[in-house]
Order: structure tokens, then sequence, then C-alpha cells
């Protein structure tokens, strides 16, 4: 049973004006963690009190170290950016379900906006057995990070449009197995229909209340019922979600 931890942060990192990195040193955590997995956060301060916690993906777990991607939307990301290093971070998880691993396979790896942490992590952790393909796409230039192919909405950085607007031509091209995603709904939905019968496993975002499974909040609907994101998931077979009702 994951418990509340509270840790000093240990760094930060500014990526750009509206994204940077921080990370704790906490190696039990860190041996725990997989890609797909989040976290639930809140800055350690007085102020923060009353504010609730906000899951986020793990970006990377290794050598004793954890460290998260944070995209600053509103008072409770600002206080996480705004942490100094020493001051108190307070964790819980890891929580959720990983992404499933294979070997020797083409793997096509597509992430949205703020989903690509999970997946520029797995993308480390499936190399060394498999051909990976990383595509990426957000709303401009500073929503783009290292990946094999990058698409902004408004053209300022990689091919302009959709990150989902080639994905047929990638699939037959580069012969591709099986497909792993992470990012908004519409992108997802998207994707899933051009993956025909391919293997496709999706991280889904959602409302997250109590982040343990206990409230139900996260419910969406996957197979003859409904399963939690928090607790389920976030990963699902995606030819399993009912996407029509999402
Ligand atoms: Fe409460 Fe998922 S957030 S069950």
């Amino acid at each position: 049973m994951p418990v509340f931890q509270e840790l000093p942060l240990l760094g930060t990192e500014r990526i750009n004006r509206a994204y940077l990195r921080i990370s704790v040193m906490a190696p039990e955590l860190a041996e725990k963690c997989r890609p797909g997995m989040f976290f639930e956060l809140k800055a350690g301060l007085p102020s923060q009190t009353r504010r609730l916690f906000k899951p986020i993906s793990v970006f990377e777990a290794s050598e004793g170290k954890i460290s998260f991607l944070i995209k600053v939307v509103g008072p409770g990301t600002r206080a996480l950016a705004e942490l100094k290093p020493g001051e108190p971070l307070l964790l819980l998880g890891p929580l959720g379900n990983s992404f499933h691993l294979v070997k020797g396979q083409n793997a096509l790896l597509v992430s949205g906006g703020i989903g690509y942490p999970p997946l520029a992590w797995l993308k480390r952790v499936l190399e060394p057995h498999n051909r990976v393909i990383l595509v990426h796409g957000g709303s401009c230039a500073e929503d783009l990070f290292p990946c094999d192919r990058g698409y902004t909405l408004d053209g300022s950085s990689g091919d302009r449009g959709l990150v989902t607007q080639d994905i047929m031509d990638i699939i037959k091209t580069e012969n591709i197995d099986i497909v792993y995603s992470c990012g908004p709904l519409p992108m997802l939905k998207a994707l899933q229909a051009c993956v025909g019968d391919l293997p496709h496993y999706a991280s889904l975002e959602a409302y997250m209340a109590c982040g343990l499974g206990a409230c139900h909040g996260c419910a969406v609907p996957v197979g003859e019922g409904w399963q939690r994101v928090c607790k389920d998931g976030p990963v699902f077979a995606a030819s399993l979600i009912r996407w029509e009702e999402l």
C-alpha cells in the first residue's frame, strides 16, 4: 500500500517557459517505478495545505532518483515549479499499472502534450530490445521535446498539424507491430481509429480525487464494465476501451 512521504526536492531544471523537470532522491520508491506509473504530488508548503494533490507521471526513475516533467497550468503546478532544492515535496506512489513490455518488435510510441514523459521513459526501456519510434505533438514549439518526429498545431516547430495525421503511413512504412500512447482523449481516439488490429496500449488521463481506487471518480468504460484509471490503469489495452462512450 503506497504511503505519503515528504522528501526534500533534489533539484529543478527549467526546460522552457511552460515546463520544468523536478526530481527527488528516493531509492526505494525508484526501484518500484515502471514506465506508465504516476505519483500524486503536492508542494509541502503551508500555503498548499488545502490544495489537492496532482497526478503526475514518472518521467524517469533510475539510480535512486525519480523525476517528473511539470507543466505549469495553475496554482498547484506553479507551487511545484517554485519549490527550491531542499524544500518539501509530498508524494504518494508509485500508483497505477505500467506499459506492457515486449522484445523483438517494431514499436510506435505516440504522445501528445504532457503525455510525453511516460513514453519518453518507455522508449529508453524498450530500445535495447526493440526498434522504437517516438512521435510527439503539441500546440507550439514549447510543447515539443526530443523525439523522432514532431508536430505542432501552429507549425512553429516540427511538421505543422496533428500528431496522428501520418500515423497510417508510419505504421505501413515502418512495419509497426505494436503501438503505445499517452495524451489527450481526442488524440487517443483518433489514434485508435488508425491502428486497426495492432496491439495498442493507451495511457488515459482522467480527473482524479482519491487516486487510490476508492472514490470511482476516475472510472472509464472498459470491456463489459467500468475500470478506474488510477487503480486499474492508467494503461489499458485500447481495443477494450469503449471509446464512443468517452
Ligand atoms: Fe478515486 Fe480513481 S481517483 S478511484
